[in-house]
């Protein structure tokens, strides 16, 4: 018996890091629109206690009456709950995965030696000095005069990402870049929650106790930080699912798709806002949609289908694919650290190679994600024969 424990540990780090991110995102999109959706108080009563807002709603069999104390209640209810865990499973679990996968496995997913020859060791502690640097630069320009305005602070904070985008994917694999990008973002709303958010609302609720007044720089701040991790989440979200998708990563321009991708899907989050503050505006949607589009075609421009040729036998796609691919995609795999084909997908059959032709164009022949790090050297020009070569194969089995 042979266990994969890197597979496994691999499994239940994903899956926890996807449990516990729903739970986070949920509870936060879920106190967002509650937020966003209370009316008045119609009882006088709660009015004089202090109540700013209610709202009614039904779910799972039962009607729930939401109220909210803007500031606070008048005396602390014994059994209060928190919304913190969540968060910080989130980024624990994320961390785990990422030195899993990208610091254990650098060789193989984060390294490209066509853009830089750096070992293992070096590329985590890069890895690692952006993450740190992201949140001491996020912070510092939090508690700035910027950081009062959240449009002109926005910008600022996206330029810098993009930069650090534009940095990292000279520095790493694409896949290797987005993640990083998505690990600054993902460690800075985790921090958030942690340094600020949380720290505030303990002093708060201390004050209350102690029968003081709570500062309202407290709430203030603590409400800065909210807002920009309701912002941030989409575009971590995307960068999450992007590396299925080598049409992002696998760009030479990944950092500028990364950047249109987020810009655009801001539109949608902020009709959603407006929406539920009863403002609705189908201009956003309809802008964010346009984005997208704009990006596909940016993205794509400049790209041809490969050609089918006969100049190119299955002879010659089998020997380049035997090269480049079958140390990883094989039944039995030779390549150290792989002990089965990589998403179940192998190329040892003819039959094998025409099933995942698609795949195999797109990851091989219109991008360059595949082989990992280009481990084996895979030339342009042997790209672009498996492409004729694929073609070819697909055109003669119909
Ligand atoms: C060093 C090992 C290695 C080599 C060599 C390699 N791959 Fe992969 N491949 C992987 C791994 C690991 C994955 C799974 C990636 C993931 O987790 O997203 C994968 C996934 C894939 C997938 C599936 C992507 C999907 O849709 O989920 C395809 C197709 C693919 N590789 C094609 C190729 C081709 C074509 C070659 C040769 C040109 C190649 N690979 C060489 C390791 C390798």
């Amino acid at each position: 018996m042979e266990i994969d424990f890197a597979a496994w540990l691999g499994l239940a780090l994903r899956w926890f890091h996807l449990i516990t991110g729903i739970a986070w995102i949920g509870s936060s999109f879920y106190f967002i629109w509650l937020d966003n959706s209370q009316t008045p108080p119609a009882d006088k009563a709660d009015k004089a206690a202090g109540v700013t807002g209610e709202l009614w709603a039904v779910h799972g069999g039962g009607f729930y009456h939401k109220k909210k104390y803007a500031v606070a209640p008048a005396h602390m209810p014994e059994d209060l709950h928190w919304f913190k865990w969540e968060a910080y499973f989130t980024w624990i679990s994320g961390f785990l995965l990422l030195s899993l996968v990208y610091y254990y496995g650098a060789s193989v997913y984060l390294i490209d030696r066509a853009k830089m020859d750096i070992d293992p060791l070096e590329a985590t502690l890069i890895g690692l000095g952006f993450i740190v640097g992201g949140w001491v630069f996020y912070d510092t320009l939090c508690k700035t005069a910027i950081g009062k305005n959240n449009r002109v602070f926005g910008c600022i904070w996206f330029a810098a990402l993009t930069a650090a985008a534009y940095a990292l994917n000279h520095i790493f694999s694409g896949r290797g870049a987005y993640i990083h990008v998505g690990a600054i973002i993902g460690t800075v709303m985790a921090a958030n929650v942690f340094m600020v958010i949380i720290p505030n609302q303990k002093k708060v609720v201390a004050a209350l106790l102690a029968g003081e007044k709570p500062s309202p720089q407290l709430g203030i701040k603590a409400k800065q930080r909210s807002v920009h991790n309701n912002y941030m989440t989409l575009p971590v979200l995307l960068v999450m699912i992007s590396n299925h998708y080598p049409m992002l990563f696998g760009n030479a321009d990944n950092w500028l798709i990364l950047a249109g991708l987020s810009a655009s899907v801001w539109p949608i989050r902020q009709f959603f806002i407006l929406h539920h503050k009863g403002k609705t505006n189908y201009w956003y949607p309809i802008v964010g949609v346009a984005g997208f589009i704009g990006v596909m075609l940016f993205a794509s421009a400049g790209t041809q289908p490969v050609a089918a040729t006969d100049k190119v036998s299955a002879a010659e796609v089998r020997a380049i694919i035997r090269t480049h691919c079958s140390a990883c995609h094989s039944d039995m795999p030779t390549h150290t650290g792989i002990f089965a084909a990589p998403a179940g997908v192998m190329f040892d059959k003819m039959w094998e190679v025409r099933k995942y032709a698609a795949q195999i164009r797109e990851q091989a022949v219109a991008h360059d994600t595949m082989p990992l790090g280009n481990e084996t050297g895979m030339t342009a020009e042997e790209r672009r024969k498996l492409g004729a070569g694929l073609a070819a194969a697909e055109e003669k089995k119909e």
